[in-house]
C-alpha cells in the first residue's frame, strides 16, 4: 500500500534530467523572426480591449469564448526563472460575440506571485528553477504557478498547474478566487493540467507521479466523486494521461525521478533501456490494471482514446525520441537560446487484447493534439495539432490529421507567426463541422492575433483574423467556455 503524502507529491509532480548533449545554440536575437518575444514578460493585467479585425468576416451568429493559460512573467530584479514552465500564469479570455472580438487577461493571484512581487525577485523553486533566498515552501501551493491550462467544470473556471490545487477564477472578471479543495484531507493534493472529460461531463484527472499517482473523479456538477491512490511500477514523469469510455491510460516513459531536489528537473533521469510502459486501469475498479510494453519514447501530450468491439484500445500522442526539450531546450528559451531537440511526432498507439502494443507513427511533426470533445471516448478520425517547426522553437502552422486517409489538412501562417494550440468550436454533428479557434504571435507586427478557420478547409486559411494591441508570450492550453 502506498502512502504518499502531499509533500512527497510536491517533489514527484515535475520534471527533468541531465543528459549530456551538444546543443545547437542560436541566439534568439540573431534569428530573423526574433522568436524570444514568445517568452517575454507581461508586466501587468490586460484590461478588456476590442480587437481589430484584420482580415475576413466572422460567420453570422458565431459566438464563443476561448480561455487560455500560459506563463507570462519570468524575470524580476535581475533574477529569472530557470525554465519556461515556471513563469506566472496569465489567463487570457478571448471572446467573439456580435461580430466583434475582445481580449482580457489577468495573472492568477498565487502565493508565489505575491511573494515574488513583494521581493522583486524570482525566488520560488519549480520545475527548472532553483530555490533562492527568501523562498517560502511549506506546501505544493506555495510554488503553484497556475500557468498550464484552464478547466471549466459546472460553469466554473479553474487555472490549472500540475503540482498543486486548481485555482478558482471568476469567469467574467478573471479575478482569482483561490485554491479549490475538494475535500479537507485532500488540501493541496496535485490536480494535473490535463483533465479528461467524459461525454456526460464527468471529469477524470491524475495528480502527481511517483511510485503512484492520485486519481480524481468529479461528477458533472463539479463535486468530488472519488479520489484514490493508484500504485505504479516506476516513478516516471508524466504530464498528461488519457481515457477511453471504460479505462484510464497512464503512459510511463523512461524519464524517471531518481531523486527529489530543487530544481525538480535535476532529479529526473532518462533511462531508455527501461522502455515505455502503458498502464490501462478500469474506471470502475482501479485495482484492475493491465500493463503493455513499448520501446522507449518521451512525450508531453496525448489525445483522447477509444476502444473497439474486440477490446483493442487506440489513442494518439506527440512522441519524442528523448526528453531534451523538457530537460534543456525549455530552460534555454528564457536565455534566448534555441537548443534543438527531437521533434515530437504524431503517433497512434494501439493496445491489442492479446497484450501486445504497437505504434503507428505518422512522421508528422505535431504538438498540442486536440479532438472533438463531444465524442471523447468514442472512435474518431481526426486530430488537430500544431506543426511546421522551422528554425525557431515554436511551430508556424495548424493542421488536422486524417487517420483514415493518412494526410494533413494544413495552413501555414508563415515564418513570422508562432502558432499556439487551436480548439474546435462545434457547428454541426460531424467531427469537422465547425471552426478551429486559436492564437498566433505575429513577430513582424509584434502583436498577438486571434484566428478562426473553417475546420473542413484549414488549407484556405483563416475566415476571420483579429489583432490585439499587445504581444502575449506563447501559452500552453485552453478551453472553450
Ligand atoms: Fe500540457
Amino acid at each position: 500500500m502506498f502512502n504518499l503524502d502531499r509533500r512527497t507529491f510536491l517533489g514527484s509532480g515535475l520534471i527533468a534530467g541531465a543528459a549530456i548533449i551538444t546543443p545547437d545554440v542560436a541566439l534568439a536575437g540573431a534569428t530573423p523572426a526574433g522568436w524570444a518575444l514568445g517568452v517575454a514578460d507581461v508586466e501587468a493585467d490586460i484590461p478588456q480591449e476590442t480587437l481589430r479585425l484584420i482580415a475576413g468576416k466572422v460567420p453570422s451568429g458565431f459566438s464563443t469564448t476561448l480561455f487560455r493559460n500560459g506563463p507570462a512573467k519570468f524575470r524580476r530584479g535581475g533574477s529569472e526563472a530557470g525554465h519556461w514552465f515556471d513563469g506566472d500564469g496569465l489567463v487570457r479570455k478571448w471572446q467573439v460575440r456580435d461580430g466583434q472580438a475582445t481580449l482580457a487577461a489577468r495573472f492568477v493571484d498565487t502565493p508565489k506571485r505575491r511573494l515574488e512581487t513583494k521581493l522583486s525577485a524570482i525566488v520560488q523553486p519549480g520545475f527548472g528553477s532553483p530555490r533562492r533566498a527568501g523562498a517560502i515552501v511549506n506546501g505544493p501551493d506555495d510554488t503553484n504557478a497556475a500557468n498550464t491550462s484552464v478547466m471549466m467544470s459546472d460553469g466554473k473556471l479553474y487555472a490549472l498547474w500540475e503540482g498543486g490545487s486548481p485555482m478558482m477564477m471568476d469567469r467574467d472578471t478573471l479575478t482569482t478566487i483561490g485554491p479549490k479543495t475538494f475535500r479537507r484531507d485532500l488540501k493541496q493534493m496535485p490536480f494535473s493540467a490535463h483533465p479528461r472529460v467524459d461525454k456526460d461531463g464527468t471529469v477524470w484527472n491524475f495528480g502527481g507521479n511517483g511510485k503512484g499517482t492520485f486519481i480524481w473523479k468529479l461528477y458533472p456538477d463539479g463535486s468530488l466523486a472519488k479520489a484514490e491512490m493508484v500504485p505504479l511500477t516506476r516513478k516516471s514523469y508524466f504530464h498528461d494521461f488519457t481515457t477511453t469510455a471504460r479505462h484510464l491510460i497512464i503512459v510511463l516513459q523512461p524519464w524517471v525521478q531518481e531523486e527529489f531536489k530543487f530544481p525538480l528537473s535535476t532529479g529526473m533521469v532518462w533511462k531508455p533501456q527501461l522502455g515505455t510502459q502503458v498502464v490501462v486501469i478500469d474506471k470502475d475498479d482501479f485495482s484492475k490494471r493491465r500493463t503493455f510494453e513499448l520501446p522507449a519514447f518521451s512525450f508531453f501530450h496525448l489525445a483522447d482514446g477509444w476502444e473497439e468491439k474486440d477490446g483493442t484500445i487506440r489513442f494518439d500522442g506527440c512522441l519524442e525520441a528523448d526528453p531534451t526539450f523538457g530537460q534543456q531546450s525549455a530552460s534555454a528559451l528564457l536565455r534566448g537560446e534555441h537548443i534543438k531537440a527531437p521533434t515530437p511526432m504524431l503517433t497512434q498507439i494501439i493496445l491489442r487484447p492479446n497484450g501486445r502494443a504497437e505504434m503507428n507513427m505518422t512522421r508528422i511533426a505535431a504538438e498540442f493534439p486536440a479532438s472533438d470533445r463531444r465524442i471523447a471516448g468514442k472512435a474518431r478520425r481526426f486530430t488537430t495539432h500544431v506543426t511546421g517547426y522551422r528554425g525557431t522553437p515554436f511551430p508556424h502552422a495548424i493542421a488536422m490529421w486524417d487517420w483514415a486517409k493518412g494526410r494533413d489538412d494544413k495552413y501555414d501562417f508563415g515564418d513570422h507567426q508562432q502558432v499556439e494550440e487551436f480548439l474546435l468550436v462545434a457547428g454541426g454533428e460531424g467531427e469537422r463541422d465547425g471552426w478551429l479557434i486559436g492564437t498566433t504571435l505575429n513577430l513582424k507586427e509584434r502583436k498577438t492575433e486571434l484566428h478562426l478557420l473553417d475546420a473542413k478547409r484549414l488549407k484556405d486559411g483563416p475566415i476571420a483574423s483579429w489583432r490585439a494591441s499587445v504581444p502575449l508570450p506563447i501559452g500552453f492550453h485552453g478551453t472553450i467556455g
